[in-house]
């Protein structure tokens, strides 16, 4: 019988036999080689052999026995075939020990088995009591090697199909969750991370890197990469890497910027679910770039109203024409703050005047330059409203009524703000005339309760008046009566 230890392995067995752990003979693999069966075939190339664990180490059993039943006695702790939960409690046995990680060598963390038992896939398999996912799931039983490398169940370039043996599997998948979408990997193979790694380009995201690998949690789980507000973090922890991004030449900057964004600041301190995360514009599996044509349809998933005046505005055609992607033009992409009026208008400020002077397509120059005018007409009118209603109710006026009509100028002004993406100044008047209107109402109103509270004040002022002078004269005839008497 031919003993086989390759050199690295037989100088990792003397090193390491020092310590009385592992013993440099494996009897079970000298008599399972002669076999030759499927098992002792795969070790040699397995991790575990290179660092010296015997096939008892996972089975149990003696492994400086030669003979066959002394070796596989259950005496000697033989155990067999682990089946079910017991295969990734085997591996737990070492991998969740550091003591006995740290006996082999090892620094390798050691929190797998218990990551996995907080994990969405330690839910019970449908054909019994064990879980859905063992260790051997993703790494193999035999044969095992590390995770770096390249052919690893677990490298960046085979995990995509380690996950999809089974979430492509739609009769599988559907047993287990019949809402749950199967259709990661053919997204997937569609986005840019996608084709990069069917190319062979390790450094792009796959599965685990957005997902994790031992820790794997729903969507809906807070504690998810995916959830919403961890995963501009999952997305960044490349995307910034200015040095990780270094070959691709794009910029690095998307966090930073969304970050600052209105949209950043409404998810990531706000906590604003409906504001949008990255994937909300890039889609999660078939994570892309949004195209020149679907910008707008990406901000008009939540942007409705705007995307739909952009879409029959004289904007449309225009910017088609030249290839300009439409909100993204005017509000940037991931450093959107919130609009103001500055926006609007020929100032130099103004997003309008960046394409329309005097000189270059006029037509919305002047349309530019009366819609900005309108909307501060508007603007001063409320604020003069705000002040009037205020004075008149820190004199005590009833004026709820005009208060109540305040708002509808306030929404005028809102209204006109989503009124601009017609780009059309007529339609834009209706709405900022109809908002100065009632603007106009509530000045008045507010102003004649102010007038009245004067009136009130004045006439207070002249009857109290009267009443002296008549308490005065009353005073001066009775002494005059009394000083009479005295010298009578
Ligand atoms: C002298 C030869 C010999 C030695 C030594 C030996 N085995 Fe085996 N082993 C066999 C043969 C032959 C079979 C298949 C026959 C059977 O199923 O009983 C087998 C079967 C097995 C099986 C499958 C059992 C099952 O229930 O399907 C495992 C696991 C196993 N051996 C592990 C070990 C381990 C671990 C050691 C060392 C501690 C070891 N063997 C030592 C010859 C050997
Ligand atoms: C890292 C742990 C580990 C080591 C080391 C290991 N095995 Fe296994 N072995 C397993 C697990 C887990 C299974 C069950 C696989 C399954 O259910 O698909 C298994 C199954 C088997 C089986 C029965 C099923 C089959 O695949 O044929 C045999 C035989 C076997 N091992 C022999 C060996 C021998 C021989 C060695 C040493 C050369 C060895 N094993 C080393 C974990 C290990
Ligand atoms: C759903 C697939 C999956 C399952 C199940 C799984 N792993 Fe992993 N494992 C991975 C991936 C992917 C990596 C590499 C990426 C990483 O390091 O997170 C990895 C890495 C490792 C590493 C390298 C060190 C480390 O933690 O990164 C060890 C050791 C390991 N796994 C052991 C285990 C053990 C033990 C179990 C069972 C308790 C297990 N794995 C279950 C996918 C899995
Ligand atoms: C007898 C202890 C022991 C058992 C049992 C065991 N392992 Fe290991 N495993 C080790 C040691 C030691 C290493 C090498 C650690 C190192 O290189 O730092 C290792 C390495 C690994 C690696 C490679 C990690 C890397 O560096 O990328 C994986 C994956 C792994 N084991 C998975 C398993 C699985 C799956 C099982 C169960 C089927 C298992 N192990 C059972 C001791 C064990
Ligand atoms: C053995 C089959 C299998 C493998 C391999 C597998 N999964 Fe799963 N996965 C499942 C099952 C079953 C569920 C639970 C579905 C349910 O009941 O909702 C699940 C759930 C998930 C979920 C949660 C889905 C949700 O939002 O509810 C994610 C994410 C996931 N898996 C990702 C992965 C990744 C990433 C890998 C590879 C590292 C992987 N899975 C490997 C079977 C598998
Ligand atoms: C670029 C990051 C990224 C990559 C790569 C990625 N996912 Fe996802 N995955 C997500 C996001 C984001 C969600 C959805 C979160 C949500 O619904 O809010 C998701 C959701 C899921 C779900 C839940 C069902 C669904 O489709 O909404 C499963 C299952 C899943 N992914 C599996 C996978 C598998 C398998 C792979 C590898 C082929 C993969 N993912 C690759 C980011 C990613
Ligand atoms: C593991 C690292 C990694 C993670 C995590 C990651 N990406 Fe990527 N991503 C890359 C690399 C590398 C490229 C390739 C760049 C290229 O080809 O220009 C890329 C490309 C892209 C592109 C295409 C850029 C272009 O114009 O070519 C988009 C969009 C993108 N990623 C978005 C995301 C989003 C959104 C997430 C999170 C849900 C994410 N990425 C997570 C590494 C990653
Ligand atoms: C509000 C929508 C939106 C959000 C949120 C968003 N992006 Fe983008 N992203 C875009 C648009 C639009 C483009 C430009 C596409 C074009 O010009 O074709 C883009 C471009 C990119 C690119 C290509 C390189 C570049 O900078 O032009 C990457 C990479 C990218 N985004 C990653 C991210 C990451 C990571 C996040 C989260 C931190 C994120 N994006 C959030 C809309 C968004
Ligand atoms: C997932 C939904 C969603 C998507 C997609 C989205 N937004 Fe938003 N957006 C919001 C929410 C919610 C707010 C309000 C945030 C806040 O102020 O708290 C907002 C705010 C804004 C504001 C500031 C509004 C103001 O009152 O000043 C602008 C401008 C804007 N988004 C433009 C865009 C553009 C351009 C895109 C596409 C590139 C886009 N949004 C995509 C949800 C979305
Ligand atoms: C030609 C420039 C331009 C384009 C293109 C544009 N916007 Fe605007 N947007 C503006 C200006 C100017 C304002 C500020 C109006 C104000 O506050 O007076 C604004 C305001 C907004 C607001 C805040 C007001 C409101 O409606 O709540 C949102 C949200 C918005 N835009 C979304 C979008 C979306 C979505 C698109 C694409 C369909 C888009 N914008 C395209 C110029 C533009
Ligand atoms: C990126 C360049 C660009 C920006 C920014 C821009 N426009 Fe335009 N606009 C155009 C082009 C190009 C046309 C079509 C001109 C033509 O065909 O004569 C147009 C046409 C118009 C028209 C229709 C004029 C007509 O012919 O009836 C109006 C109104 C208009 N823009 C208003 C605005 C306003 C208001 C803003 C600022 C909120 C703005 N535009 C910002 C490029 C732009």
């Amino acid at each position: 019988m031919k003993k086989y230890i390759s050199p690295l392995a037989a100088v990792i067995l003397v090193a390491l036999t020092s310590g009385g752990i592992v013993l440099a003979k494996d009897s079970c693999l000298e008599c399972h080689t002669t076999s030759g069966d499927k098992p002792s075939a795969l070790f040699k190339h397995d991790i575990h052999f290179q660092r010296g664990v015997t096939c008892a180490g996972c089975h149990g059993g003696n492994a400086s026995a030669d003979d066959m039943d002394q070796a596989m006695d259950r005496k000697a702790g033989f155990t067999g075939v682990p089946k079910g939960d017991d295969i990734s409690k085997t591996c737990a046995g070492c991998h969740s020990s550091s003591e006995k990680m740290k006996s082999f060598g090892s620094s390798l963390p050691t929190n797998q088995w218990e990551l996995l038992q907080t994990s969405v896939h330690a839910k019970s398999s449908l054909k019994g009591k064990e879980q859905v996912v063992q260790c051997i799931t993703c790494h193999n039983a035999h044969g095992i090697v590390q995770v770096k490398n390249p052919s690893s169940p677990v490298y960046p370039l085979n995990v995509v199909k380690t996950c999809t043996r089974c979430h492509a599997d739609v009769a599988m998948m559907r047993s287990y969750n019949p809402s749950l979408p199967v259709d990661q990997l053919e997204k997937y193979r569609t986005s840019v991370h996608g084709t990069r790694n069917a190319k062979g380009d390790t450094r792009t995201a796959e599965c685990a890197n957005c997902h994790g690998s031992h820790d794997i949690r729903t969507a809906k789980d807070i504690k998810s990469k995916v959830y919403p507000t961890n995963l501009p973090g999952t997305c960044s922890a490349c995307h910034s890497n200015v040095a990780y991004m270094k070959p691709y030449k794009i910029p690095t900057d998307q966090y930073e910027k969304y970050a600052k964004s209105v949209h950043g600041i409404a998810l990531l301190q706000k906590h604003d679910q409906g504001a949008p995360a990255c994937n909300s514009c890039h889609g999660n599996h078939g994570a892309m770039p949004p195209g020149v044509e679907s910008i707008s349809k990406v901000c008009g998933t939540c942007h409705a109203l705007n995307a739909e005046l952009f879409s029959s505005s004289p904007h449309k055609k225009a910017f088609d024409d030249r290839k300009l992607p439409e909100c993204e033009t005017c509000h940037s992409n991931h450093e959107i703050i919130a609009a103001t009026d500055k926006l609007l208008g020929v100032s130099p400020e103004a997003v309008c005047s960046r394409c329309h002077t005097e000189r270059q397509n006029i037509k919305g120059y002047q349309a530019a330059k009366s819609m900005r005018s309108l909307i501060d007409s508007l603007d001063a009118g409320e604020q003069q409203d705000i002040k009037l209603v205020d004075e008149a109710e820190q004199k005590g006026m009833e004026i709820s009524e005009a208060k109540f009509k305040l708002r509808d100028v306030r929404q005028a002004r809102l209204q006109s703000r989503t009124m601009v993406h017609a780009f059309n100044e007529g339609k834009f008047k209706e709405v900022v005339d109809n908002g100065l209107k009632t603007s106009i109402i509530v000045a008045q109103e507010s102003q004649s309760a102010i007038h009245e509270y004067y009136f009130r004040r004045f006439g207070l002022v002249i009857s109290t008046l009267i009443i002296t002078i008549l308490a005065v004269s009353l005073y001066l005839f009775v002494r005059r009566l009394e000083r009479n008497k005295i010298q009578q």
